[in-house]
């Protein structure tokens, strides 16, 4: 039977560590402030936001939402996004994702300015990931990597398989693990909906992580005997006995898979709770640079 990884336990020895930092930067005059913008009324985009804003005041971050409707103007909404980059008491700029179809994702992103860029989005920030500079890595990639070098899971020489190529996940957490580093060099195969005999590249993995948004894609025959599998999915499927009439589930059919792995985040309580701590750790960083304390 796997041992659970606990992401919530994880993610509070961080914010922990975070608080201290939080208060030397006090210390030095600096608050650091979070500013998260959030277009039209999306539930999920609602409950995430709300859930980054409280982990941030719990810290004491700093941190306020901007709430702009569904039909707000790209012209409208880079000009928030302008005035953001130049107010030196922000250090941190998310906006929430995904954007209504009439605004261009990308252009938003590269209108953040990279030091500001605490979800690590930016092309310029992609860029200095690819080559090894430091910079703020995407928060759920760092939120993993962060997972298994406190678990003592090794990287190093593994196979580790991502499903998913998304630019928020899959694509930077391949990148960050095949690194020639500490918590990196392994080997990265990356599977996505093209993939031609998914299982036969999920059966070689020594690390497992779904990230494809498929509720239970990822079933316990798919799994290699003793694998570490890391859950990234985060899906909304009906259940009328619960009271929402829905409940959350992962991209890993938990049961199957327990029986297989040797280790497993569930879903919640395993990579959501870490994204929103690394969330922290790169507003905090993003503080300290921009204040130079
Ligand atoms: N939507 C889903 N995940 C994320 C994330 O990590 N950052 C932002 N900005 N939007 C998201």
């Amino acid at each position: 039977m796997a041992a659970i990884i606990d992401g919530r336990q994880i993610a509070e020895e961080i914010k922990l560590d975070l608080k201290k930092d939080v208060e030397q930067l006090r210390n030095l005059n600096c608050v650091p402030n979070l500013v998260v913008v959030l277009v039209g009324k999306d539930p999920a985009s609602q409950i995430y936001v709300r859930m980054k804003t409280k982990a941030a005041l719990a810290l004491r971050i700093s941190s306020e939402t901007i709430d702009l409707p569904t039909d707000v103007t790209q012209e409208q909404l880079l000009k928030t996004i302008d005035s953001l980059n130049k107010d030196n008491n922000v250090h941190g700029i998310l906006v929430q994702l995904p954007l209504p179809a009439h605004i261009d994702e990308k252009a938003v992103i590269n209108s953040i300015a990279p030091a500001k860029d605490v979800d690590g989005f930016h092309p310029v920030n992609r860029g200095k990931l690819q080559t090894g500079e430091d910079t703020f890595l995407p928060c759920t990639p760092l939120g993993i990597q962060q997972m298994l070098a406190r678990s003592e899971i090794d990287t190093n020489g593994k196979h580790v398989v991502i499903v998913g190529r998304s630019n928020i996940v899959g694509l930077p957490l391949a990148t960050m693990l095949v690194q020639k580093q500490a918590g990196a060099n392994a080997t990265v195969t990356v599977c996505h909906t093209g993939t031609v005999g998914l299982d036969n590249h999920t059966k070689n993995a020594d690390i497992l992580i779904a990230a494809a948004g498929r509720a239970g894609m990822i079933a316990g025959p798919m799994i290699k005997e003793g694998a570490v599998v890391i859950d990234v999915g985060v899906n909304r499927v009906d259940d009328p006995s619960s009271d929402k009439g829905y409940r959350i589930v992962g991209d890993v059919e938990f049961e199957s898979a327990s029986i297989v792995a040797s280790a497993i985040t569930p879903v919640p309580g395993g990579v959501g709770p870490m994204t929103i701590a690394m969330l922290m750790f790169n507003t905090v960083k993003a503080a300290r640079q921009l204040s130079q304390a």
